[in-house]
């Protein structure tokens, strides 16, 4: 059989990803395994309608097609991504549809579900097959576990090709509704207050519902904001994958174009930042994903810490609750509070109106109160999987992050982080869980487990709640 495989890496021949399936190629050797490289030479596809036409013949003419790709910020590269919008773009569905499909990335596990939801609903949308999803730690091939479990991976793959086993759709279609927005009611502003507030956003349509929600931000509020269309952010392309900025955070774009420089003082400096975008597919657009591609000079250190960020998206935002798990999942890891989304779903423009303020509104008031969110698990759970990282395998090559996050307190979270869990674990647990003295402790934990909290709110006083979100 023939499969397709669509490299989704930056690096092309010298992918991680691509070794697996050089693997796979050579485990079962009946079977050929096409290796194009997508993301790599996106630019070639995207000006070069016949080189695009060739991929996409090589796809028709193949029994499946294999989606290989490295998680790049909690989905796929911007150029893979790019790919995915012209496959749509340019009327190429046909080709896919009907054939088998799998996905099979590397990465370190950090939000490898989203970008493995992402390619399966992508698949669906295409009306391909798609039979199962392979995410691999990026070093699972070194090992022998990791090899066999790739193996049965491929053969299953290729058994439910030569079956041609029954497959189920499991995203239904999106609904794009017909709404013009059209703002009605006068704003209400409210002062910036010397706070900055940068609102970012991707639209190029004067007209178009996003455009007049990103004014609409822009009326809500008095004062100094900044509005950037990042179309004209000078991005010669997106991340190369390098890993140059490693050791010190120094990009190989580093003065060969705007983006670093504008990151770091517009966004890095902001209090507020309102990331306005239509969404493309079942993301915003790849302009977007590149703007967020590039944010890797930082590697892995958080640098919107105590920011408030909110989104306004023009699409059926709710129809797709992997988008608002990315957001949360990178904008918590990155230390920034969600105030909150409003998309053009529903609603009439008086309902919109009055969203837009209250998210501006909001924004602000949050920012002067220094209200922050705790983490969810997609925050909380993320970082310990760089703090584990970082600390671990990876510390030789990201030195940078590991001066950071020992600057930043990352590394106290590790067990036991605090002197007294420490004598507690040492002195203590051992005596406890003698069978008698566990036996009555068994009895007294409910009791024991709530006696600080009540102490602490015995101790509460009242406190005004005037002029916090009075929206
Ligand atoms: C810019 C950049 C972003 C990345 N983002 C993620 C991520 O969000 N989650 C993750 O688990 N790994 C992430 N990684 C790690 C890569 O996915 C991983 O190293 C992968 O094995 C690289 O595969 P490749 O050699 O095929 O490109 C990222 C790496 C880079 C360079």
């Amino acid at each position: 059989m023939k499969i397709t495989v669509l490299n989704g890496s930056p690096k092309g021949e010298l992918s991680v990803t691509m070794q697996s399936v050089a693997y796979l190629a050579k485990i079962y050797p009946q079977h050929e395994f096409n290796i194009i490289h997508i993301a790599q030479r996106i630019k070639r596809l995207e000006t070069d309608q016949a080189v695009f036409d060739q991929v996409i013949d090589q796809v028709r003419a193949s029994d499946a097609v294999l989606w290989g790709f490295p998680l790049y910020i909690l989905i796929v590269h911007a150029h893979y991504k790019r790919f995915i919008e012209l496959i749509f773009e340019r009327g190429a569905e046909a080709a896919f549809a009907g054939k088998y499909a799998a996905s099979l990335s590397t990465s370190i596990h950090f939000f490898d579900h989203t970008a493995h939801n992402y390619i399966h609903a992508i698949c669906d949308d295409l009306e391909m097959r798609f039979v199962d999803s392979f995410s691999p730690d990026m070093h699972d091939l070194l090992n022998e576990e990791g090899r066999q479990q790739l193996a049965r991976f491929g053969q299953q793959f290729l058994k439910a090709i030569q079956n041609q086993a029954p497959t189920q759709r499991q995203y239904p279609p999106l609904t794009h509704r017909e709404f013009f927005y059209q703002p009605e009611l006068p704003p209400n502003p409210v002062a910036t207050a010397g706070k900055k507030v940068v609102i970012l956003h991707d639209e190029q349509q004067p007209d178009s519902n996003l455009a007049k929600m990103v004014a609409r931000c822009r009326s809500a509020l008095a004062g100094e904001v900044t509005v950037v269309n990042i179309h004209d952010i000078d991005i010669k392309s997106s991340c190369l994958g390098c890993l140059e900025c490693s050791g010190n955070y120094h990009c190989a774009y580093t003065g060969k174009d705007g983006y670093i420089e504008f990151y770091k003082a517009t966004v890095m400096t902001a209090d507020v930042i309102i990331y306005a975008g239509r969404m493309v597919d079942r993301y915003l657009s790849s302009r977007w994903k590149m703007f967020f591609d590039r944010i890797f000079f930082n590697t892995h250190t958080p640098v919107l810490v105590g920011k408030q960020v909110a989104f306004v998206i023009s699409g059926p935002f709710s129809q797709v609750p992997n988008l608002m798990e990315i957001f949360s999942g990178f904008f918590e890891f990155q230390g920034a509070n969600i105030v909150g989304v409003v998309s053009d779903e529903s609603g009439n423009s008086d309902d919109l109106d009055r969203l837009l303020d209250q998210l501006l509104a909001r924004a602000l008031a949050y920012v002067q109160a220094g209200y922050l969110r705790p983490q969810t698990f997609l925050g909380v759970g993320g970082m310990k999987i760089f703090r584990d990282d970082i600390y671990g395998r990876l510390r030789t090559i990201f030195a940078a992050d590991h001066l950071a996050f020992r600057r930043m307190g990352v590394y106290k979270t590790f067990p036991p982080g605090e002197l007294n869990i420490a004598l507690l674990n040492t002195f203590v647990a051992p005596l406890v869980n003698l069978p008698p003295i566990r036996k009555k402790f068994d009895k007294m934990i409910k009791k024991q487990m709530v006696q600080p909290h009540q102490k602490v709110v015995a101790k509460a006083r009242m406190k005004s709640n005037e002029g916090f979100c009075s929206t």
